[in-house]
């Protein structure tokens, strides 16, 4: 299959791309490289420096003709939606709009669309939380990604493509960047191994569904071929705080550096996360990673970069 991966030189659909490289699709990548890094860019994969709110981005459909679009840019911090709603929405809104009027202009036949479990459904009032639960944005990031679902479902209707839409919890793994939604893996690892203690905010107890980046990876291999026009969560379903977090840090790297504590931030959700059975019945998806193994996989990785492996 002909894909177009947005976002594709950042952390998740860099790794995307790999897998659709290495199962023979023909793949291009678009991307600003406002957070991603060309080095992440699949060799094999066509790419494209544009930024996606800019409308010349429609040329790419009719250059590379695309049959499947997976779309990962965005402009990924809360706070800085917070700061800047508009800007926000520049990226995630009308970004996502302009690649939908790709979509229905140039007759794609599939699409993958990447929301977040861990903003949609806000604070919810039980837990986990499945994809029939109200969806209550708390920030215009969340908005933002709860917009494009709607979208999605318009121009599907429109086009006659098929859709999945994928609300992930806290991906973390090998090419995380320290800052968006689930960072805090990738923190603690990079000032461990700068010999610096990271803070812990408030008490450390803010709970999330962290899922590592290999299984989010078969989730977007597996609706290539499977499931028609869905939302679902992508999560392991088990509770992880962020003191246990840096517990499974320290333990990976053998280090027994006390993190340093600082105040609560104002605006974290105590707690998130997802009940991934419906992800399992249509995509037959299931995590496999253990938190552990997924947190020692990633201290590899950043360790093996450092000594330039
Ligand atoms: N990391 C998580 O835990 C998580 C959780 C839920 C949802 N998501 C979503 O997954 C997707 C990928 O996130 P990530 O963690 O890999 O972040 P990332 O920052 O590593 O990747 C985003 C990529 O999009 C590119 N980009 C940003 N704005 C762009 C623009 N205007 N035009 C073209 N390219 C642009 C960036 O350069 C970057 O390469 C995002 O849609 C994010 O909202 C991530």
């Amino acid at each position: 299959m002909r894909i177009l991966v947005t976002g594709g030189a950042g952390f998740i659909a860099s790794n995307v791309a790999d897998a659709y490289v290495q199962a023979g699709h023909e793949v291009a990548v678009v991307d600003n490289l406002s957070s991603g890094f060309r080095e992440n860019i699949n060799p094999k994969a066509r790419f494209y420096e544009q930024d996606i709110a800019d409308p010349k981005v429609l040329d790419i459909f009719a250059d590379f003709k695309p049959e499947v679009l997976n779309h990962h840019a965005a402009q990924i911090s809360v706070p800085l939606s917070v700061d800047d709603p508009r800007g926000d929405a520049r990226v995630n809104v009308m970004g996502w709009l302009n690649l939908l009027e790709g979509c229905r202009a140039h007759g794609i036949k599939r699409v993958l669309y990447v929301s977040s479990g861990g903003v949609v459904y806000g604070d919810p009032e039980q837990l986990p939380a499945d994809e029939t639960f109200p969806i209550r944005p708390e920030s215009p990031y969340g908005i933002a990604k709860a917009t494009g679902e709607h979208y999605l479902h318009f121009y599907s209707r429109q086009a006659d493509f098929t859709y999945v839409t994928f609300r992930y919890g806290n991906v973390y793994g090998p090419r995380q960047v320290p800052h968006g939604e689930a960072g805090v893996v990738s923190i603690f690892i990079q000032s461990l191994m700068a010999g610096k203690a990271p803070t812990i905010f408030g008490d450390g107890s803010c709970i999330r569904d962290y899922v590592f980046v290999g299984d989010v990876v078969r989730a977007n291999v597996l609706a290539l071929g499977k499931g028609e026009n869905v939302a679902v969560n992508i999560g392991t379903g088990i509770p992880t705080d962020v003191n246990q977090v840096y517990q499974a840090v320290q333990a990976a790297m053998k280090n027994q550096t006390p993190a340093l504590s600082g105040p609560a931030r104002r605006g974290d959700l105590k707690a998130i996360y997802l009940n991934a059975s419906l992800a399992e019945k249509i995509l037959g998806w299931k995590p496999e990673v253990r938190f552990m193994d997924g947190v020692k996989k990633t201290y590899e990785y950043f360790r093996d970069k450092a000594k330039g492996v």
